[in-house]
């Protein structure tokens, strides 16, 4: 058996964020697919060279754990340009869509046919055979519902390979993705475990291991709050909503746009607008600076509103909660609402992540540990020592 590469992926209703190998490279792909028809050419050729391979991802990919196999897809950048762009539907399963495994197949293949790599698999002509041990997670809610397991075996059986269409640098090769091994976490469990261990999964906050916390994790789609007590989730506990933040930042977009005439390109572009650290809430109409102030604070308000609400309800069935976690992007762009909600309402203990890198990456860093410290006890059997915290 040929090398393996550590691969620790979230597959974000908003972005993949993916880590990999001795963490030395990461990737980070809109979660957007749209499909190609066979045989028509989608970018100039002229353009291949020059551009990145994350902006013009276009791949066929094939698997036996697709609904659809030997299907064309833009990933990422490229297919948020595209009309038929598909996002995934807050109702959705993860587990069940196609389209989390084309992201998730194609951030490995990504990260496989890396220059870098090419001494860590095997290469036949246009061909990269890699194997991989992987880390990844689902919502409370479908692990709830037992859908790891079979996510998991769809995965582990056979062999997925990703085929570089009309992309740049990487046109005409395939990637064919094995699996060593594969863990499927909870995500409230992951969360937790990234806020009480370092790297290693030694304790790093002896505070807080045995407490009883809330994490509120505020997605682009969905929002989920796990509950954790005695150092594991309580799944009965443990809610997810259909909210998250993506709505609101559209409606800005929208807002703006009726107002001012000015039409960003996308949500990112207002993300922006409200977290940038200079001119913050401030955009350039026909080359005059203005303030779009009063529309992002009402419609971010009204979001936190209803957030705090959810915290709310889960605080008052949970009532010796000690303290909340913010988590997720929704977090970094609703922090200051939620703190002037809770500073004037109940005056709960609430905390947040000042990196908000960290809070975005939570997930996939929790990963990472995981599967790193799944990798380093499989390969050294005598340090086997009994895992202080389980998932169940
Ligand atoms: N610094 C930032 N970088 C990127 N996105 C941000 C940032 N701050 C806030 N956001 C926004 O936060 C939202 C949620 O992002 P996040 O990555 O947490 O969602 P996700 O994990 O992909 O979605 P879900 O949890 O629903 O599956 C996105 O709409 C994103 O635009
Ligand atoms: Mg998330």
């Amino acid at each position: 058996m040929g090398k393996t590469r550590i691969a620790a992926v979230d597959v974000g209703n908003d972005s993949l964020k993916g880590i990999f190998g001795k963490m030395e490279y990461e990737l980070n792909i809109p979660n957007v697919i749209a499909r190609d028809i066979e045989d028509r050419p989608v970018i100039g050729i002229e353009e291949l060279d020059s551009k990145d391979p994350l902006e013009g991802i276009h791949v066929k990919v094939h698997s036996p754990a697709l609904k659809e196999n030997n299907v064309i897809y833009r990933v990422g950048e490229l297919a948020t340009k595209s009309d038929n762009a598909t996002e995934l539907d807050p109702g959705s399963s993860k587990s069940e869509e196609d389209q989390t495994l084309v992201l998730l197949f194609t951030s490995l293949a990504l990260d496989a046919v890396r220059e870098e790599n090419a001494k860590v698999f095997t290469r036949n002509q246009n061909v990269i055979d890699a194997n991989y041990t992987l880390g990844t997670g689902l919502p409370l809610r479908e692990v709830k519902e037992g859908k790891d397991a079979g996510y998991r075996s769809q995965l582990l059986g056979s062999v997925h390979q990703v085929e570089f269409l009309v992309t740049p640098k990487y046109q005409g090769l395939k990637v064919n993705l094995k699996f060593d091994e594969i863990k499927v976490y909870p995500e409230g469990f992951a969360a937790f475990i990234n806020l009480v261990m370092d790297n290693d999964l030694n304790i790093i906050n002896r505070d807080l291991i045995d407490k009883r916390i809330l994490i509120q994790d505020i997605g682009g789609l969905s929002t989920d709050i796990a509950v954790i007590k005695n150092r594991t989730v309580d799944d009965d506990r443990a809610q997810g909503f259909n909210l998250g933040v993506s709505e609101a930042l559209e409606q800005i977009r929208e807002e703006i746009r009726v107002k001012y005439g000015v039409e960003l390109d996308s949500r990112r572009d207002v993300v922006d607008i409200i977290t940038k650290k200079h001119d913050r809430n401030h955009i350039m109409v026909k080359g005059s600076r203005t303030s779009v102030h009063d529309i992002t604070d009402r419609i971010l308000f009204d979001l936190a509103k209803k957030q705090y609400r959810l915290l709310r309800n889960v605080w008052q069935k949970n009532s010796q909660t000690e303290i909340c976690y913010f988590v997720g992007g929704g977090s970094v762009v609703l922090k200051d609402y939620l703190k002037t909600l809770n500073n004037s309402l109940d005056g709960y203990n609430i905390d947040f992540f000042e990196d908000e890198k960290e809070s975005i990456w939570m997930m996939a860093n929790a990963y990472y540990k995981l599967i790193s410290d799944y990798v380093r006890k499989n390969n050294k059997p005598e340090d086997k020592g009994k895992k202080p915290v389980e998932s169940k």
